[in-house]
């Protein structure tokens, strides 16, 4: 039975700072943001967007009535959840109007969750093929002003239905996957910004990927010419390439220049979010079938997961016939057009903004957000929500 991404789609909050900007304001030169280490723009999320809001909102443009019925398993990919105890999930759930006879749950392993999520899935669809699982990666990416990780932050989800017979691509069986406890990354629960150790960080994600790939490669017999292209985890948009560029010189011209023109094509969007940890390796996907107006049904596409701390995994897909009318591109991009550039100073003060801890209750004014779901205010220690639709 054939499995996978039946519908994919985005969401990313209406602001953003150009990096020219913000490396002027952090007196460095601009080329080590837009060229060393490959970021454009980078989404600001308000205060009235948090990891349940941009899932859900990612998710809205995806469900019909048929979807509706069928989804009977939620899971929400995130390192950056709102609750040590209540899954993502199950706000989304109910922002969402699905049926209630569904599981719903969270999966964490930093930038990895959502792959995770995607590998259960499957295995949840083989056992109840009449399923779809609605799988959300959704996270905002914080290292704190003017730390050498602010350049690599971000906000934004990516939601993906699962199902059988899917209409964009079929995920192989075939996968290599790795774990190591190592400290590359992480962010103690009394922290809202992640401690990252960039450098180390680095080296593991290129060294995890060379290990899964000779996994991979060993298992399958497949090499590099079977693939027209590769898509990454993205924490910055050189990071891939770099996880890439040690195995070039394996291969033959025309496959490396295929791979590396495709590389830079599955940047798109991320030069223009920035990080969205568990959801980065999907926009990277999403840039891909959305901007590559060469791709064919049949071509095999590569995904390589990491997640800090840390664990890899590379897996595959096949684009089915006719995927690209299965796509909302024009939507993509008219979202990207109509965000809204913010200074740095008004970037520094929505990162700076908090959210009540002692119970006090606060409402936020609807109209300072243009999404379809916003938090609309904190009441007793409880997040409130709001479907303007609904
Ligand atoms: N023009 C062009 N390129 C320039 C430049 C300039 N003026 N100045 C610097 N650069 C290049 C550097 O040569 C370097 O390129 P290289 O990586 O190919 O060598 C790149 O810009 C970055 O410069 P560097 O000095 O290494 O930056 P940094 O010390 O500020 O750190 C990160 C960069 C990415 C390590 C840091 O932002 C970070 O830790 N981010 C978090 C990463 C993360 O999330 N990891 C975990 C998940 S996988």
């Amino acid at each position: 039975m054939k499995i996978g991404i039946d519908k994919i789609g985005f969401f990313a909050p209406h602001m953003y700072i150009d990096m020219v900007n913000l490396a002027e304001a952090r007196g460095d030169d601009p080329l080590k943001y837009t060229k060393g280490i490959g970021q454009d723009e980078m989404a600001v999320n308000p205060v009235t967007q948090d990891t349940v809001t941009m899932a859900a909102n990612a998710a809205l443009q995806l469900i019909d009535e048929t979807d509706r019925e069928k989804i009977d398993f939620v899971i929400f990919g995130t390192e950056t959840g709102i609750d040590h105890s209540k899954a993502g999930a199950v706000y989304v759930n109910s922002l969402l109007g699905l049926k209630k006879n569904v599981r719903a749950i969270e999966t964490k392993q930093a930038c990895y969750g959502a792959t995770a999520a995607i590998q259960l899935g499957r295995g949840h669809i083989a056992l109840n093929p009449d399923s779809k699982v609605l799988v959300l990666a959704s996270d905002i990416a914080r290292y704190g002003l003017a730390t050498p990780g602010e350049v690599t932050q971000g906000a934004g989800a990516v939601a993906i239905l699962l199902s059988k017979d899917p209409k964009i691509m079929t995920i192989e069986q075939e996968s290599t996957y790795q774990t190591d406890d190592i400290m590359d990354f992480w962010r103690p629960v009394y922290s809202d910004v992640a401690i990252v150790d960039g450098k180390y960080s680095n080296d593991k994600y290129i060294e995890f990927f060379a290990d899964v790939w000779s996994a991979y490669k060993e298992k399958t017999n497949r090499d590099f010419s079977d693939f027209e292209a590769i898509c990454f985890h993205l924490p910055y948009t050189r990071m891939g390439e770099k996880a890439l560029k040690p195995h070039l010189e394996s291969m033959s011209e025309d496959v490396a220049s295929r791979l590396e023109s495709n590389y830079k094509i599955s940047t798109t969007y991320n030069r223009l979010v920035g990080n969205i940890y568990t959801g980065s390796l999907y926009l990277s996907l999403l840039s891909l079938l959305e901007n590559q107006t060469d791709l064919k049904a049949g071509a095999r596409i590569g995904l390589y997961s990491y997640g800090s701390g840390s664990v890899g995994e590379f897996f595959t897909g096949i684009l089915e016939e006719g995927f690209r009318e299965h796509l909302n591109t024009a939507n993509h991009k008219e979202l990207l057009a109509n965000r809204k550039e913010v200074t740095v100073a008004e970037y520094e003060t929505e990162f700076l903004k908090e959210l009540p801890t002692d119970g006090s209750s606060i409402e936020y004014d609807e109209e300072s957000d243009p999404a379809t779901i916003y938090l609309s205010g904190i009441k007793d220690h409880m997040r409130q929500y709001k479907n303007k639709k609904s």
